[in-house]
């Protein structure tokens, strides 16, 4: 199984820009390229950040762009977003009794989880009792199915200090709700960090990628306490995800993919 990770689109109302790129373009050149060379896709995650101030237009620019992809999209909101703004966009997502979008997405591959973890307001995310009771739930019903997590904000520091101060902000109901199931989940898929980056966290193999519109540095050395976070222009990109009973492997698909090819 072929799925496509999109991640921090930062989508404004049109003729906006954001680091002085239009991020509705940039989309649409990384789109362009998921038709072109992913079409057989199964499906494709957006792990938050897509809009970058919570704007109906942006989710309207987005909903415009996702309409005429060959494969459905599941969207999840980041620390950027506006629930009610996503969900009017997107009026089939669901919605918890608690107003939290989250949902469970069964597939050949198994179970993804797809988890909300905005914490409105802020730009660290936030999990708390009743999303974590809403995790246990799915886990404990997934019988023998494989589990995947989708989610904004990664619940681990990457060494990134400006961004490590805005990652899942207090997990001990996230860690309870997972505890026991470690052996269980295949591979974590996160937002947040627009950088290409993996690795594994208690044994759990984790992914991001770039945004397609701009980065965060790698800044190892930044202050936290000035709550600036060092940016760059470099590398725009997505994910292109196989999947099978024995690998997840991941790809970044750059958007300068077709820039100064030559053989080797
Ligand atoms: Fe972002």
């Amino acid at each position: 199984m072929k799925i496509i990770h999109l991640s921090d689109l930062h989508l404004v109302a049109p003729g906006h820009q954001v680091a002085g790129r239009d991020p509705a373009q940039s989309l649409a050149r990384a789109l362009t390229l998921v038709r072109r060379d992913h079409a057989d896709a199964a499906f494709c995650l957006l792990t938050g950040d897509l809009a970058d101030a919570g704007e109906e237009a942006a989710y309207a620019e987005l909903t415009r762009q996702l309409a005429d992809l060959p494969m459905p999209c599941y969207v999840m909101p980041g620390n950027h977003d506006e629930r009610a703004h996503l969900r009017k966009a997107f009026p089939d997502l669901p919605l918890s009794t608690e107003g939290f979008i989250q949902q469970a997405l069964p597939t050949p591959a198994g179970l993804f989880l797809l988890l909300d973890t905005l914490n409105a307001g802020r730009p660290g995310g936030w999990y708390d009792d009743a999303r974590a009771l809403w995790l246990r739930q799915q886990l404990t019903g997934a019988g023998e199915q494989a589990i995947f997590l989708a989610m904004h904000h990664p619940p681990f520091a990457v060494g990134i200090p400006s961004m490590d101060r805005y990652a899942l902000r207090d997990t001990a109901h996230f860690d309870a709700a997972l505890k026991g199931y470690e052996a269980r989940v295949r591979h974590i898929f996160i937002g947040h960090l627009h950088r290409p980056i993996g690795g594994s966290w208690r044994g759990m193999s984790f992914s991001g990628v770039s945004s397609p519109n701009h980065q965060v540095a790698l800044d190892m050395n930044s202050c936290p306490e000035s709550g600036d976070v060092p940016g760059s222009l470099g590398h725009p990109a997505f994910g292109v995800i196989l999947i099978d009973e024995t690998r997840v492997v991941v790809h970044h698909h750059f958007l300068d993919h077709d820039d100064a090819q030559f053989v080797l």
